[in-house]
């Protein structure tokens, strides 16, 4: 499944009416016809009998007159409170103002808040649907309209009413998910087609509640065709990417990951990454460090393959050892760089010195990402795929723009630090988006406050170079990783609890998810 923002939905919108000629009445009836439907199915009429429709001055207000209609029809009880003069309806709206005036529909025009609040005191409704704003919201909401989506709100919260929204919550930005002044705090909503980014980005996707999709008459084909390359990655994806394991293999055919990874004090993160590369189904993984953490890895995770440098008086591992680095980096199929590594201006000299030599495939993560803020743009000259994994905090030194600015547009973001290091970007947090320098994104479909916590990057830079090392193709392989990490995340949430499971046992889980997939 694509996600699209609002513009591309526009476009999508323009195409199918104008170029293939469905008419904009066919879909705006089907899409108030299956927000009817989902009230139908949430809030059934046996418990639920008074509902009151807000209809703003466009389209999403039509799609509510629709949605009225249909209500209407199955004996619950309407109205409809206009929130724009009835003259200034146009196209299919109009249309549908006037059937619902046929129909003697109780249409109530407040002129102001002290009106509105009456309508919604007096008639006290148990459903309010917000047809108010959807993807043509263009600016922040002031004055009438801001006054009438807080009330909405307090109402909701007093009369414990529902509230359901059409395609989008009024007032949350479909580009961003950010709150344009204020929004309808919506229980269920119903959007046509395909989800929009900001239903899933917050703060918006705490104003979306229930998220539910229709179909109002796209051909799939179409959508396959025209809409960005921005896939939802949920279980149905992953499935489809992930490659069987056939019989014949060996050890080769699964690829060697190298990783350059930890540091005194830092010791952990090079071995978590290790696990990630192994629970991910690497060939071989070998882990290199200093020789005093060559001693533990060795006894840590007997699986591993290691090699241990002279170290710095920081116990990183020394510049010195640059040119056996690079022996060791030969015929690997990927090098994982950075976990624990080490922030001293040695390392750093070390990790240009390598960019500049090597030409495998590249996982750049952690305190390699650090030492890379201070000239991003070297990665564009780099031979080899590469893949940078930011958290937010890591992109703000990239970027070099303030946190909120991140927050503000993460795709955004994404797509800018992709551009300007010709990489692949991962950027981390709820719902993590990838993005390719060829413009194809990936948003993941988890969102698990159970895998902030230390530790849980390092795996997922190992479990990237598995897939790599397994000759997935580099974005692929990338965004197979993030869904799996998730993927482990959630399940441990959903069966000891979103406190305190280890960035091991997400690890731990990752087989478990890959045979769920692979059945
Ligand atoms: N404050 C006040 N008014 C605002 C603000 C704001 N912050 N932001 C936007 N508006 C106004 C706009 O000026 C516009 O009013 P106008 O038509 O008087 O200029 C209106 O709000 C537009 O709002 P929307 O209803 O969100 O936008 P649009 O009319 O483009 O409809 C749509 C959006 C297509 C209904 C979409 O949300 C949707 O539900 N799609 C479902 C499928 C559908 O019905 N498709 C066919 C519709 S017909 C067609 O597209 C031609």
């Amino acid at each position: 499944m694509k996600v699209v923002t609002g513009s591309e939905m526009k476009e999508l919108d323009k195409f199918v009416i104008n170029f293939l000629g469905i008419p904009a009445e066919i879909l705006m009836e089907r899409a108030g016809l299956g927000v009817a439907e989902n009230i139908l199915n949430y809030f059934p009429l046996e418990r639920y009998k008074k509902v009151l429709i807000v209809c703003g001055p466009g389209n999403n207000g039509g799609d509510g007159m629709v949605c009225a209609r249909y209500l209407w029809d199955k004996d619950y009880e309407v109205k409809v409170a206009l929130l724009s003069d009835k003259e200034k309806y146009k196209g299919e709206a109009l249309t549908n103002l006037k059937i619902l005036e046929k129909l003697n529909f109780s249409l109530e025009k407040p002129e102001n808040i002290f009106a509105f609040k009456d309508l919604l005191y007096f008639y006290s409704p148990q459903i309010i649907v917000d047809a108010i704003f959807g993807t043509g919201l263009k600016r922040v909401i002031e004055g009438f309209f801001k006054e009438i989506i807080e009330e909405i709100n307090a109402y909701k919260i007093k009369k414990e009413a529902k509230v359901v929204a059409v395609d989008i919550p009024s007032g949350v930005c479909s580009e961003t998910g950010q709150i344009l002044g204020t929004a309808v705090k919506a229980d269920l909503t119903v959007t046509f087609e395909l989800p929009k980014v900001g239903h899933f980005f917050y703060p918006g996707k705490e104003y979306t509640g229930k998220l539910e999709i229709v179909p109002i008459g796209f051909p799939k084909k179409i959508i396959e065709e025209k809409a960005p390359q921005r896939e939802y990655l949920d279980f149905n994806w992953a499935k489809k990417v992930l490659k069987p394991r056939k019989g014949y293999t060996h050890k080769g055919t699964f690829g060697h990951v190298l990783i350059l990874a930890g540091s005194r004090g830092k010791s952990g993160a090079g071995a978590l990454c290790a696990l990630g590369s192994l629970k991910g189904g690497a060939g071989l993984v070998t882990l290199a460090s200093t020789k005093t953490l060559q001693n533990i890895y060795c006894s840590l995770i007997p699986e591993i393959l290691t090699a241990g440098f002279e170290e710095n008086d920081k116990g990183e591992i020394s510049y010195k050892n640059l040119k056996d680095l690079l022996e060791l980096a030969k015929n690997k199929s990927v090098l994982v760089i950075g976990p624990g590594l080490g922030l001293s201006e040695e390392i750093k000299k070390l990790l240009f010195e390598l960019i500049s030599e090597l030409n495998i495939p590249l996982v750049i993560d952690a305190d390699a990402l650090t030492h890379l803020s201070e000239n991003p743009e070297i990665l564009k000259n780099y031979r080899a795929p590469k893949i940078l994994t930011p958290h937010p905090g890591e992109a703000v030194r990239l970027l070099k723009i303030p946190k909120e600015e991140i927050m503000k547009d993460r795709l955004g973001s994404a797509k800018k630090l992709s551009e300007i290091t010709d990489s692949i970007v991962v950027l981390k947090g709820p719902h993590s988006i990838i993005y390719s320098p060829d413009g194809r994104c990936g948003i993941s479909s988890i969102d698990e406050p159970g895998l902030s916590q230390g530790g849980q990057g390092d795996i997922l830079s190992g479990l990237i170079g598995a897939f790599i090392a397994q000759k997935y193709e580099p974005f692929i392989a990338t965004s197979l990783a993030v869904y799996l990490h998730g993927s482990a995340g959630r399940y441990l949430s959903k069966n000891l609890g979103p406190f305190g499971y280890t960035a091991t046992d997400v690890a731990k889980t990752i087989p478990k998810i890959l045979k769920e997939l692979s059945d």
